[in-house]
């Protein structure tokens, strides 16, 4: 039985992947700012198939133990075989670029907190010598583009993060998978015009669990977003600082 651990649980991406475990029998530990809607869905998940479901509360822009969270998380699940990192912001680019403090909010989010628990969800994975850190980036790391590269600093900061940490963990037998998605229909997006390049939570969620299970070190959801990835860097900086994006 699988013991999986979500971060930011209540993310739609999140949300999707506990879905698809939960059918699967496993056991879940759910860790989201927002108590009422962890509730909802810890009750959603046992009725979907879960064979317990536990949460806790935190807000991951304040300051925070991880390592107490990580040790009640693996008291409560008896060990860890997944976690998987979901929580984010999407700052407001324009007003980043005036505003220090909500600069500094969407790294605190984003980057700090993330980093933080990563750190210590590392220590417990060594030591047991197992396990899969899933961790949810995004194609937006992949180049700085003026109309959000706050946000897209912040998941390239976490990918070198999670490369390094990669490298550290494989020989102890664990493994650290970046996804990085494109557009997907969630609460974070509801604002923007959907086009024929967007996907559902549940398509990312499906990619989340083949990645785990095939044991990837990084996949870009859906697959397509690698090669429009690739073009987007082999353009020359010279002719793309110039362009509208
Ligand atoms: N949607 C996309 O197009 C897209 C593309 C690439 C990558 N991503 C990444 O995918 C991940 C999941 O996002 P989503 O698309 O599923 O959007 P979402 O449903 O809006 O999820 C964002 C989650 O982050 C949580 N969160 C935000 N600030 C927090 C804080 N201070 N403390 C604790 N939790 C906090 C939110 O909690 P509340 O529910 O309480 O607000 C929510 O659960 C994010 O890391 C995002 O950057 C999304």
């Amino acid at each position: 039985m699988l013991k999986v651990l979500l971060l930011g649980a209540t993310s739609a991406i999140a949300e999707a992947t506990a879905r698809r475990y939960a059918a699967q029998g496993a056991r879940l530990h759910l860790v989201a700012r927002d108590s009422e809607r962890l509730s909802t869905m810890a009750r959603d998940l046992e009725v979907r198939g879960a064979t317990s479901v536990t949460t806790a509360v935190c807000d991951f822009a304040s300051p925070f133990d991880a390592a107490a969270l990580l040790d009640s998380a693996n008291t409560a699940l008896e060990g860890l075989d997944v976690a998987l990192l979901a929580h984010g912001v999407l700052p407001d680019q324009t007003r980043c670029e005036q505003d220090l403090a909500a600069l500094r909010a969407a790294f605190e989010v984003n980057t700090l907190s993330t980093t933080s628990l990563l750190t210590a969800l590392a220590n417990v994975m060594q030591a047991q010598g197992r396990g899969c850190i899933a961790v949810i980036g995004s194609v937006a790391g992949d180049r700085g583009r003026q109309s959000n590269y706050v946000y897209g600093a912040s998941k390239a900061a976490l990918e070198v993060f999670l490369s390094g940490l990669r490298n550290r963990l494989c020989k102890h037998g664990v493994q650290v998978l970046t996804i990085k998605p494109g557009f997907v229909d969630t609460p974070m997006t509801a604002a923007f015009k959907k086009g024929p390049l967007w996907t559902t939570p549940a398509t990312i969620a499906d990619g989340i669990i083949a990645a785990i299970e095939n044991k990837r070190d990084v996949v870009y959801l859906p697959w397509f977003w690698r090669a429009i990835m690739m073009i987007i860097r082999a353009i020359p900086e010279k002719i793309f600082k110039r362009m509208n994006l």
